[in-house]
């Protein structure tokens, strides 16, 4: 008996899998793609190297295409003219329950009775007008003191041998952790279990965690949250830290002691995980591209000689410096853009075309294909042009085009609709910051000049600033006659 229960339950199952792995695409639909294995269709490939797989997509089906990954079937959209079809619906499209989901998976984090909108409204606070100017400020001091407090064994004449990336990895989250967290004694071991905890996310939210990592992982979220807890730490009266300030946000919403620390470390790789490697993939074109070092130097040098009294990033425009920063986040900038869909959609392309949007389905942007990687928007789109958004007056180039459409978007580092950064400025002012002060307190070079950039790691695709896999060697000294500050 209870053979024939089991037997007729597989069986059951198995017809469901045929049912649910049968769909055919209908009239008006984007084209389908399923991939070859059931249910699972192509979640290997976008796991491993997304980016690959959806151009590989996109050479095969065009600007939008339906494929199936893991259980769920996701429309992509490739045409940056018809994005805000999807960044400005929030009635037949939601992002707010698979980000729960996915908050759920990774920061083992609930906070049912926190509205969306009240902590946004509560992070933008915090991030504009005079807040933002303390925060750029004690910032600045951190990184000012940390570069130079790491130097005090270096000799001006003594050069140090380091990975680029684990160097501005650690400088940019050790000064944003001392600027939002205010803790001075436990950076360090902070930022050692940050980067084996981040190491893993992307497995993390894509369930792919071997036995193993998925203890490591689960190991270094416990103990980042117990160095993240406030319990024992005395806030100074004069104190009004960004992280006490968001202490009593979430006790006013009502989260016990216990979530508060989850949601601790969820703000910590938030507002941590994306500067530090900005700043490498900026220093690491510059070291590997000499023309674009000695425009950015020259820049800085011009302002500095023009207006000695004054700070050049603080006074003045400086357009190379920022199609530096542009170009850099348009090759390492890898966000994906996703919602699902609510309701039954109609999407309207921006050639007229119109395509029906299941409900149950999700649909995704990714930018980094197009417009920040699509040929037809920018001239050999591979290569890191630093006057690439410079026009020939060094004002701004914003004009771009596709299929002779002024674009929109042209670049999107930042996301974009509800969720678009809201450190943005902060991010932008800390990175030229720290480029600057490694510009003019350090000399710096490549430890064999032949060396490339590393390739990236191709598992981060969909989570923000791009990594490398492995680092670039570099080696660098005080310089001589420190400029003053
Ligand atoms: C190069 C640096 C940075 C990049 C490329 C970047 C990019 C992004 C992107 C793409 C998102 C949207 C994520 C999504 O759609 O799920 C985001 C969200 C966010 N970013 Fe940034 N970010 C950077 C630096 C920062 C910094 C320095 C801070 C603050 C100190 C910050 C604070 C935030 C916050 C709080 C959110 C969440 C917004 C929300 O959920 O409504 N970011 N960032």
């Amino acid at each position: 008996m209870l053979w024939t229960i089991l037997l007729l339950l597989f069986n059951g199952l198995l017809i469901l899998v045929y049912v649910y792995s049968s769909r055919t695409r209908q009239k008006n639909e984007p084209p389908l793609d399923k991939g070859v294995i059931p249910w699972l269709g192509h979640a290997l490939e976008f796991g491993k190297d997304a980016a690959k797989f959806l151009a590989r997509m996109k050479d095969k089906h065009g600007d939008i295409f339906t494929v199936r990954v893991a259980g769920h079937y996701v429309t992509v959209l490739l045409d940056p003219n018809s994005f805000d079809e999807v960044l400005n619906d929030t009635f037949c499209l939601d992002f707010a329950r698979s980000k729960k989901q996915l908050l759920q998976r990774i920061f083992c984090l609930q906070l049912p009775s926190i509205k969306p909108t009240a902590e946004r409204k509560w992070m933008e606070q915090h991030f504009q007008g005079l807040s933002l100017s303390k925060l750029s400020s004690s910032m600045k001091a951190h990184l000012q003191k940390l570069l130079l407090s790491d130097q005090t064994d270096c000799q001006p004449s003594k050069w140090t041998q380091n990975g680029l990336f684990s160097l501005c990895y650690s400088l940019l989250f050790r000064a944003g952790y001392l600027t939002l967290f205010e803790r001075i004694d436990d950076a360090p071991a902070v930022y050692k279990e940050f980067r084996k905890f981040d190491d893993l996310l992307p497995k993390l939210a894509r369930c792919s965690l071997k036995r193993g990592e998925r203890k490591t992982a689960a190991l270094s979220r416990e103990r980042l949250w117990e160095l993240l807890s406030p319990k024992g730490v005395s806030f100074r009266l004069d104190s009004n830290s960004w992280q006490q300030s968001y202490h009593h946000f979430l006790q006013e919403e009502g989260i016990d002691a216990e979530m508060q620390n989850r949601a601790f470390l969820l703000q910590l790789w938030t507002t941590q995980c994306n500067t530090g490697p900005a700043a490498f993939w900026l220093l690491g074109f510059l070291l590997t591209n000499p023309e674009a070092m000695e425009a950015v130097k020259s820049e800085i040098r011009d302002l500095t000689l023009q207006h000695p009294l004054i700070h050049p990033l603080e006074a003045h425009s400086t357009p190379v410096f920022d199609s530096v920063l542009s170009e850099t986040l348009r090759l390492t900038a890898a966000v994906m853009i996703s919602r699902e869909v609510v309701q039954d959609k109609c999407l309207r392309m921006a050639n007229g075309q119109e395509y029906h949007l299941r409900q149950g389905d999700r649909v995704c942007l990714f930018p980094f294909l197009s417009p920040q990687n699509d040929a037809e928007i920018h001239l050999q789109p591979q290569i890191f042009k630093y006057d690439r958004f410079l026009n020939e007056d060094m004002t701004v180039k914003d004009t771009f085009y596709k299929e002779g459409k002024r674009l929109k978007y042209i670049t999107m580092p930042w996301g974009a609709g509800t969720n678009v950064c809201v450190g943005k400025e902060f991010a932008v002012t800390t990175i030229k910051q720290f480029v600057f002060l490694f510009l003019t307190h350090l000399d710096l070079e490549l430890c064999n000049p032949e060396d490339k950039l590393p390739p990236v790691n191709t598992s981060r695709y969909g989570f923000g600033m791009l990594q490398p896999d492995g680092d670039l060697q570099i080696r660098y000294r005080l310089k001589k006659t420190q400029p003053e500050m």
